[in-house]
């Protein structure tokens, strides 16, 4: 990483807004290699530089990673005027660091959403080029026969008529409440609702479950995040 202006370097850690960094700046408040700096514009090694703010170290991470389990009823956005997005759910601090979701989940849907600075890291993951599976659970209204893990094996064909990539079906229930698993590789518009449809079942009710090798911490309730550890980060290509 080259060198970046001070006041950069505070902003991107997500301390406090570029004024108030400003101000704390001004007045003194930081110093970089035991000298107080008192010019916003003094440039830092990211690498080997040591700033405190108010006497405490701020390490620099160029790229941050979360994982949310998404809550029914929020919408995959990073701003929207009347409905609450996945980012109204992270405090300010996390938001001041640029941060997007990986791909979408829909309003109704819940479960894993990684949450992310890293645009490289989001692209690979996204990409269906490098099959990166997602696992999702579904509650249909009908067992759909046994019939539709070849179908989904084979690709079916979606409303629109393009065919989906071969997926992973199983079942964890046909009676009752019918549960199903499915892992597929991409993520087109309301992806796994369109292939179940193409075998004649509805989603009732969706939850991604894992993105790669990684698995949403089941610890996590419907609204809750907490950072990825550095296992998981390097399983899905973040950088550490
Ligand atoms: N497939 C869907 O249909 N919806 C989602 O939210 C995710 C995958």
């Amino acid at each position: 990483m080259p060198k970046i202006r001070l006041d950069k370097f505070l902003k991107d850690q997500g301390i406090a807004s570029r004024s108030e960094l400003k101000s704390f700046i001004k007045k003194g408040m930081v110093q970089v290699n035991n000298e107080t700096v008192k010019d916003p514009g003094t440039h830092v090694d990211t690498d080997k530089d040591i700033v405190l703010l108010d006497g405490r170290p701020v390490v620099y991470k160029e790229f941050v990673y979360y994982m949310l389990n998404k809550p029914k009823g929020v919408i995959t956005a990073t701003e929207d005027k009347r409905l609450e997005t996945v980012l109204d759910l992270l405090p300010e601090n996390i938001r001041r660091r640029d941060v997007f979701p990986v791909g979408r989940l829909d309003k109704d849907t819940e479960g894993l959403l990684l949450i992310t600075n890293d645009g490289n890291f989001a692209h690979n993951l996204l990409s269906p080029k490098k099959h990166v599976t997602k696992l999702y659970e579904a509650v249909l209204d009908v067992y759909p026969g046994n019939e539709a893990v070849k179908a989904f094996e084979e690709g079916v064909i979606l409303d629109d008529g393009y065919k989906a990539m071969p997926a992973k079906l199983e079942f964890l229930s046909t009676e009752g409440k019918v549960v199903a698993r499915v892992e597929v590789f991409e993520g087109k518009f309301h992806q796994v609702k369109r292939m179940f449809k193409a075998v004649g079942a509805t989603v009732l009710e969706l939850k991604r479950l894992r993105m790669g090798e990684v698995w949403l911490d089941e610890t996590l309730k419907p609204g809750e995040f907490r950072e990825l550890t550095r296992e998981e980060i390097l399983l899905l290509g973040g950088k550490v």
